[in-house]
């Protein structure tokens, strides 16, 4: 009886032993193995930090077992922010950093708006991490928000779900991009606004700095007789641009051009990350690229 006892205390200390040693390889696993890199422009504004603090939530719930960092690609934003004392990385010092740690996996996701300058520049950089020796054995990156038309459907479908309800059927909506002078994925914004104006004759996006712009949309707002335009930012946060261009008092804002112009105007200060169905979208850009590069 009692070398029954002592066998059995042996076998359950083995498993006890053996489960913990699994547990704490799995710890050691999730800690050093895989890496998730949250690539974005960035913002100095406080407010409007809340939407990637949303991402990181998010993130944090949909992808466990990936450790979680973040990195700015503007250099002007991760300047200004470290005279304040807060630290962000550039995606290049982000990579270093867990290359050095020992990562084997990193998948980088860009949570720009276009496949534009930002994302292209990502790549490259990305992809000289990937031929290092000695460094990561896989490194993938998952694209930006709109890389499909599948894409542009889902974020039309996800952007008019969270229109403001006192909107009335004949109240227009200008959402602002950014836009970009300098790079053909430009046109993706000329492609979003067909998207949107074929679900709503009176929802519309223009751009800050690419087409459309604000003058191109004007006349159809005048055409229709509109008197009530909604201005909504159509970008990961509603930082400096949605603040000042959009609903700034600045006569040059977009708000004032459009009061000169007649229209009531009313802005919503919501960032596009912060609407889950968005981030989800960005998580299904990661998980593809996880599915095939992993
Ligand atoms: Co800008």
């Amino acid at each position: 009886m009692r070398s029954l006892y002592t066998v059995l205390t042996i076998v359950i200390a083995m498993v006890i032993g053996t489960s913990w040693e699994a547990s704490a390889m799995k710890q050691e696993q999730r800690e050093s193995n895989k890496a998730l890199l949250l690539v974005t422009f960035g913002t100095s504004i406080p407010e409007a930090q809340k939407a990637f603090t949303h991402i990181d939530e998010m993130a944090r719930k949909a992808f466990p077992d990936l450790t979680i960092r973040w990195a700015y690609t503007s250099k002007i934003i991760r300047t200004k922010l470290a005279k304040e004392g807060k630290i962000l990385d550039s995606p290049e010092l982000a990579l270093a950093k867990l290359m050095a740690e020992g990562y084997s996996h990193v998948a980088v996701l860009s949570l720009h708006v276009i496949p534009g300058e930002e994302f292209h520049a990502l790549t490259k950089n990305t992809n000289l991490f990937s031929l290092m020796e000695k460094g990561f054995s896989h490194v993938l990156i998952a694209p930006p928000l709109l890389s499909s038309a599948d894409d542009l459907q889902k974020v039309a479908d996800a952007m008019l779900k969270h229109l403001p309800p006192s909107r009335k059927p004949n109240d227009a909506v200008i959402f602002m991009g950014h836009g970009s002078g300098k790079h053909p994925a430009d046109t993706i914004y000329l492609a979003m606004n067909a998207v949107f104006s074929k679900k709503d004759p009176y929802v519309y996006l223009a751009t800050v700095e690419g087409h459309p712009s604000l003058d191109e949309i004007i006349p159809e707002l005048s055409a229709k007789k509109v008197k009530k335009v909604f201005l909504l930012p159509f970008m990961t946060v509603a930082g400096d641009h949605a603040r000042n261009d959009m609903a700034g008092d600045d006569p040059a804002s977009w708000k004032s051009l459009l009061t000169a112009k007649g229209f009531s105007c009313e802005a919503v200060m919501t960032g596009m990350a912060e609407y889950p169905e968005i981030v989800e979208i960005w998580f299904d850009h990661l998980r593809e690229a996880i599915k095939k590069g992993w």
